[in-house]
């Protein structure tokens, strides 16, 4: 779909008491990569799957950077708000509750910029290979939401101390944050899907049958 500020797909889950998810891809990806993840750790949640506006030489992302790691604050800040007024917008039209985003990498950047700049429009949120958005945290409330962040040991672009930061970050906001770091590097595993399908089974809004 294209007449929202997004390009996207819904996904419909046949499962109303099952928490929706907002589906963020990587750097170079689209709106159709995160979808068979997103089955994956939530069998019968609607899932809603964006494409990051930004192109970088050709490559969708979620806001600019200047290097690897290195972000466009201004940019974070006005991509994650456009983000957040696609995704209240996408909930009307498509009759959702606040999701639960999941995201990868950059998605998964811009998923923490938005739960520390619009808390509201979020449930919580699995970060997979998350970074620390902004230097310095905007004061947020995140109070009754919860977030798993899934670190890679090796990961060549994210230090342990950068997610580190990210948890405190979070916590410091009222989050209660679950933080993970599997023996892998930047790339996901099926470790991953396994973490992130029992925290998504262990949050309340997310009952199995
Ligand atoms: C980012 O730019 O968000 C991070 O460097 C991760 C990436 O997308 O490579």
């Amino acid at each position: 779909m294209t007449d929202l500020s997004h390009i996207h797909r819904f996904a419909p889950g046949n499962r109303r008491e099952a928490a929706p998810l907002l589906l963020l891809h990587g750097t170079g990806g689209d709106e159709n990569d995160l979808l068979p993840l997103g089955q994956a750790v939530a069998p019968g949640a609607s899932l809603l799957s964006v494409r990051g506006n930004v192109l970088e030489h050709g490559m969708p992302r979620f806001f600019r950077r200047l290097a690897e790691g290195v972000f466009d604050e201004d940019d974070v800040r006005r991509r994650a708000n456009e983000l957040a007024d696609f995704l209240l917008e996408a909930r009307r039209r498509y009759d959702l509750e606040a999701p639960i985003a999941l995201g990868y990498s950059n998605g998964a950047n811009i998923a923490a910029a938005m739960m520390l700049l619009r808390p509201e429009v979020l449930a919580g949120g699995v970060l997979l290979r998350a970074m620390v958005p902004l230097r310095v945290a905007p004061k947020a409330d995140l109070a009754g939401k919860s977030v798993l962040i899934v670190s890679g040991h090796s990961d060549p672009i994210i230090p342990p101390s950068n997610s580190a930061a990210l948890t405190s970050m979070l916590e410091n906001a009222g989050a209660e944050v679950e933080h993970r770091t599997l023996p892998v590097g930047h790339q996901l595993s099926q470790a991953d899907l396994t973490l992130a399908k029992k925290w998504l089974q262990s949050q309340s809004s997310f009952v199995v049958q």
